[in-house]
């Protein structure tokens, strides 16, 4: 068998998992949770879990990860035993399911690159929505989607993944900055600002049940936590770099993205007199269109959002694709473009019940984001502060000294904070979901 890949560079892995976490939560997902949830309360506590529950976590990959230099299954195993191996396996199934749907959504979004360019929303962007988001189209741009996924992640690790991040992560970042710094000169945009930014802590106090739950739920996805895929990245480390300074960056990066999502959407929103509340997963591409429709040149500010959108996708599939292929790739002896294809295909075929009903595809998005994702979390969590423990202390050491202080801190703090945030949002979840 081939000798497994690495990251040429340590600035390649670090675009690789921003690429991971940077997508359709930043700059789709993270604004409508916002506004079901009351702005900048949301945003507040959102903060909050990152740096309390994001980071460690993130931390928590990455040290199995780059100790085991193996696929999510093999690491648990490894490390754990054929038991511990089950959270792997879930983190596999997790991978496929997220991306049989995820996949749909990054097809309405290449329909929407091209409908801004033709002004095919432009008359009425609610019928549009309701004809990119279900039907033989939508399994047509699910295809194409997922074959753009299948050719990168076929080119491998060094060829495929990291010179692709290299070029997309820069591409978004410099994109939404000039999105939103055009933001910034729309008559009204301060409304948004304010909705965006000025907390009411009372929302908080009367909401934090929900608003908790939804916070550091958003952390996790947003991170990309919960099935594998940061551990599957930092598996093709070398070296000993200082993995909290990586996981910081990282952190930084996305949460960076995600907040400047905000500032292009909201001021877009308010400038049009377009109420945020009225979001919702569909309402988002149907009310920002709606604002691009408005909008002198907005079929060409359109073009540009969406294609921000459309890249951050595809940096996100990769990672989910990664997760499965990198199993089979470590134990199979066929060909990673065989095996990614094959991968692919079978991913497509689950998601085109998605692409036909959009009930489906929203409780797929359910099952994954309130069930799959936050039990990921759990399970390692448990997983890292029990049963690897002091392994994975001497792990994160090995970048930050020996005697760092901060290794047995953090461990107590996934055994403590993380799991009971994680624990009580998922108990949360359940009940959501159950009721
Ligand atoms: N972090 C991605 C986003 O915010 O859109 C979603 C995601 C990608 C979750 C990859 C999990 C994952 F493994
Ligand atoms: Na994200």
């Amino acid at each position: 068998m081939s000798q497994r890949e690495t990251w040429t560079s340590r600035v390649g892995f670090i675009l690789a998992a921003v690429g991971s976490a940077v997508g359709l939560g930043n700059i789709w997902r993270f604004p409508y949770m916002s506004a079901e949830n009351g702005g900048a309360a949301f945003l507040v506590v959102y903060l909050i879990a990152v740096a309390l529950i994001g980071l460690p976590a993130i931390l928590a990959e990455f040290v199995i990860g780059r100790e085991t230099k193996k696929n999510v299954v093999d690491a648990f195993r490894n490390l754990g035993g054929p038991v511990a191996a089950l959270i792997g396996v879930l983190g596999l199934f997790t991978g496929f399911w997220m991306l049989s749907y995820y996949s749909v959504v990054g097809g309405w979004v290449i329909q929407y690159v091209i409908g801004s360019l033709s002004g095919a929303y432009f008359a009425d962007p609610g019928m549009y929505f309701g004809q990119v988001s279900e039907g033989t189209g939508t399994i047509l741009f699910h295809a194409i989607f997922m074959a753009i996924t299948i050719g990168i992640v076929a080119a491998g690790v060094e060829k495929g993944i990291e010179v692709g991040t290299k070029i997309m992560v820069p591409s978004i970042a410099i994109l939404m900055i000039g999105m939103a710094a055009w933001a910034f000169t729309l008559d009204g945009a301060g409304a948004g600002y304010d909705y965006f930014l000025t907390a009411d802590f009372g929302v908080i106090a009367e909401n934090y049940q929900s608003i908790i739950p939804d916070a550091v739920g958003q952390a996790l996805f947003s991170l990309s936590l919960g099935m594998g895929a940061m551990i599957t990245y930092a598996s093709y480390l070398d070296g000993d770099d200082n993995l909290l300074g990586d996981g910081i960056s990282i952190t930084v990066l996305n949460t960076f993205v995600g907040v400047l999502a905000g500032f292009v959407v909201f001021p877009l929103l308010f400038a049009q007199s377009i109420d945020p509340g009225s979001a919702g997963a569909g309402a988002v591409f149907v009310s920002l269109a709606q604002a691009f429709a408005e909008l002198p040149a907005g079929g060409i500010i359109g073009f540009v959002f969406f294609l921000v959108l459309l890249i951050a996708a595809l940096s996100s599939a990769i990672s989910l694709l990664e997760v499965v292929v990198s199993y089979f790739v470590d134990n199979f002896d066929v060909s990673r473009p065989i095996l990614t294809t094959g991968i692919g295909v079978m991913i497509f075929l689950l998601g085109v019940p998605s692409a036909l009903n959009i009930n489906t595809f929203t409780m797929f998005d359910n099952i994954a984001s309130n069930i799959l994702l936050p039990l990921g979390v759990t399970l390692t969590v448990i997983f890292v502060g029990w049963i690897y423990g002091g392994g994975a202390v001497a792990e994160l050491r090995r970048g930050l000294g020996k005697n760092s202080s901060f290794g047995p801190v953090w461990l107590w703090h996934i055994r403590i904070v993380v799991f009971a945030a994680v624990l009580g949002t998922l108990a949360l979840s359940i009940m959501t979901f159950m009721s």
